[in-house]
């Protein structure tokens, strides 16, 4: 069975793509296939993340974009795959990265999807598009699925979650980003309970983490505290290799020579990339 999550939280810049490409190159290096969606929007971030921006919007000058993630929420997307044979719709849609994994990055037209749903009226149809495309042609081809997603309570997140069910929330030290993570919790629980599908907040991941800081000490306890079974094992220190590497187009696994906090940062990686595939394995 394919490992599904998706990676959210309502607030901007707590790490949800870094994330979202680190956890993902971790699982590669434990020798999983996966592949990551970036449904976060039009910066096309994930894409950016990989080198891939350039070509991708290479393709779109040349309208050689179509079909794209924006497709696959189309009333007509079934049609289409009959038409031209799923290998071909599936041949567009997702890129190679350099570092093993697959991406279906962001496109431009993802940003009229919500106001299209919006009319659907089956809660289903309205939210599970994603789930539906999901299951019928990446379930089982890969060993995972990372999705990206905005921090935007909207219809296209939400089918990220109707998608992956487990959820991955990166935050911060401070009462702010504490609160973040209340909300989205009881969140998760109404998804739970409205409809009626298994979301869980699966994985806490403290980002950005300064070791040694009374913040940090106090904060970790306080999240301890409340989250207890979703924290993850490891916190990701902060890290200006991570920032470097991500403006260079790469994950901090490419760089030959991280520098400690980037070394600490891989190895929290890892170790939350094994806890992931225990927890969402072990559950199915
Ligand atoms: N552990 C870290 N150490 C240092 N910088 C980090 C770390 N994690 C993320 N960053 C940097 O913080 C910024 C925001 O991260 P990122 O883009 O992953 O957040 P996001 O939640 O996806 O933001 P958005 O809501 O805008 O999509 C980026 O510049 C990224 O390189
Ligand atoms: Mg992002």
């Amino acid at each position: 069975m394919t490992i599904r999550a998706a990676v959210f939280l309502d607030k901007g810049g707590t790490g949800k793509t870094t994330t979202t490409a680190h956890l993902g190159r971790a699982l590669t290096e434990l020798g999983h296939e996966g592949i990551l969606i970036d449904l976060a929007g039009k910066q096309s971030d994930l894409a950016k993340q990989f080198g891939l921006y350039e070509p991708q919007q290479k393709a779109i000058e040349n309208d050689e974009d179509f079909p794209n993630l924006s497709s696959v929420f189309d009333d007509d997307f079934g049609k289409l795959v009959k038409m031209n044979g799923a290998d071909a719709i599936l041949d567009r849609l997702i890129y190679e990265t350099n570092e093993g994994m697959d991406l279906i990055p962001a496109h431009p037209g993802l940003d009229s999807v919500d106001g299209e749903l919006n009319n659907v009226e089956d809660r289903e149809d309205r939210y599970g598009r994603l789930k539906a495309f999901v299951d019928e042609y990446l379930e089982g081809r890969y060993d995972f699925i990372l999705i990206d997603l905005p921090g935007l309570s909207r219809i296209v997140p939400y089918n990220g979650v109707w998608a992956a069910e487990n959820i991955i929330a990166p935050v911060e030290m401070g009462s702010y980003e504490f609160g973040q993570l209340k909300q989205l919790a009881e969140d998760i629980d109404k998804y739970r309970s409205n409809w009626d599908i298994d979301a869980e907040l699966t994985m806490v991941i403290p980002n950005k983490f300064e070791r040694g800081t009374t913040l940090a000490d106090d904060y970790m306890n306080r999240y301890q505290e409340e989250f207890n079974g979703a924290m993850a094992p490891n916190p990701v220190a902060k890290s200006q290799d991570i920032r470097n590497a991500t403006e260079a187009g790469k994950t901090i696994f490419e760089l030959e020579e991280p520098s400690a906090t980037a070394s600490r940062a891989k190895e929290a990686y890892l170790a939350n990339a094994r806890e992931l595939v225990d927890r969402i394995g072990g559950k199915r």
